[in-house]
C-alpha cells in the first residue's frame, strides 16, 4: 500500500479532560482507503527535544469531508507538544503505516482498553458497513481514562469496565459481563496485560483473536527493528507485519 508524507490542517481540537484530546486532520485531496487498525507517524512540530514522529491510530475517518482524527493521551514531551496545538495549524503525517484488522467474524467482540481505544471507532464502523454488529466493551483504571463513549453507540452494543466502578461495571474488562465465549472473533488493543489476558482466554475457548500490539517505534516503515515482537514465527517488525497480529502468531507472547 502506498505511504504519504503530507501536511494535514487541525479542523477540530476536542480536549476531554487533563489526559485525552482528539484532533480532526483535514487534507485538501481525496484520502486513499485507510485500513482500520493502521497508524500514522505524526511529527511533532516546534519541540527540537522530540526528534522522532510519534505513532498514532487512526481513531476516525470521513471520506467525504477528506478528514481523519487522532485520539491522544498525553504521556509525555511529544503528546503534551501535540496537545498545545490549535486548530488551524498544520500537523505532517506519515500514513496509512502497518496492516489493519481482518474484520472477519459474524458474531465479534471489541476490547479496548486506556488508549487502544483509538483503532476501535474505525473498526467498529467498518464493521456496521459490512452488516456486522459488534458488542465493544471499553475499560479503563477511571471513568475519565475512557474519554469517547457515545461515538460508539451506533455501531454496536457497548459496555463500560473501571476498576473503580465510576463508569459501567466494577472490574476489569474481562470481568465484565459481556466478556464471555459467546463471539467467533475478538478484536483488542490496549495495554499488554489486558490484551494478553482477552488473547489467553480467546485461545483457551478456540476464538480467533486478533491484538493491536504497540511497542515503541522509531521509523515506523520496518528499517530500524526497534519495534520487534518475538512471534512464533521469529522476531517481526511490529510497525510493517503489524500492529495487528492474530493471536496465533503470538503464543510465545501471550504467555510470557
Ligand atoms: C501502532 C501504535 C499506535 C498507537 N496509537 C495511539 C493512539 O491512538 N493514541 C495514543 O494516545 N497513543 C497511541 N500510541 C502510543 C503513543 O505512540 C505513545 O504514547 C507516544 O509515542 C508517547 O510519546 P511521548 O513523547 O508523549 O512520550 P515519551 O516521552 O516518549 O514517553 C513517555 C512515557 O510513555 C511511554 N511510552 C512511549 N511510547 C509508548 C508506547 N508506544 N506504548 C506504551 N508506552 C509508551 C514511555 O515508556 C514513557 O514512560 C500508539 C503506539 C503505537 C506503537
Ligand atoms: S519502528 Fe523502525 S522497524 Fe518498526
Amino acid at each position: 500500500m502506498k505511504k504519504y508524507i503530507t501536511n494535514f490542517t487541525i479542523k477540530r481540537k476536542t480536549v476531554y479532560n487533563s489526559h485525552y484530546f482528539s484532533l480532526v486532520l483535514q487534507h485538501p485531496d481525496v484520502l486513499p482507503e485507510i485500513e482500520a487498525g493502521q497508524f500514522v507517524e505524526v511529527e511533532v512540530p516546534g519541540n527540537k527535544q522530540v526528534m522522532l514522529r510519534r505513532p498514532i491510530s487512526i481513531h476516525d475517518v470521513d471520506s467525504d469531508a477528506n478528514t481523519m482524527t487522532l485520539l491522544i493521551q498525553v504521556v509525555g514531551k511529544g503528546t503534551r507538544t501535540l496537545s498545545q496545538l490549535q486548530e488551524g495549524e498544520t500537523l505532517n503525517l506519515v500514513y496509512p503505516l502497518g496492516h489493519g484488522f481482518s474484520q472477519e467474524g459474524s458474531n465479534v467482540l471489541l476490547v479496548g482498553g486506556g488508549a487502544g481505544i483509538a483503532p476501535l471507532l474505525h473498526l467498529s464502523k467498518c464493521l456496521k458497513a459490512k452488516g456486522v454488529r459488534a458488542t465493544i466493551l471499553l475499560g479503563g483504571r477511571t471513568e475519565e481514562l475512557i474519554p469517547v463513549r457515545d461515538e460508539f453507540a451506533p455501531y454496536g452494543t457497548v459496555g463500560f469496565a473501571t476498576e473503580d466502578g465510576s463508569l459501567g461495571e466494577k472490574g476489569l474488562v474481562t470481568q465484565h459481563s459481556l466478556f464471555s465465549a459467546d463471539y467467533n472473533h475478538i478484536y483488542t488493543c490496549g495495554p499488554t496485560p489486558m490484551m494478553k489476558a482477552v488473547a489467553r482466554y480467546a485461545m483457551e475457548k478456540g476464538i480467533e483473536c486478533e491484538v493491536s500490539l504497540e511497542n515503541m517505534m522509531a521509523c515506523g516503515v520496518g528499517a530500524c527493528l526497534c519495534c520487534v515482537v518475538d512471534s512464533d514465527q521469529g522476531h517481526k517488525c511490529v510497525c510493517k507485519e503489524g500492529p495487528v497480529f492474530n493471536a496465533k502468531q503470538l503464543t510465545n507472547w501471550i504467555i510470557n
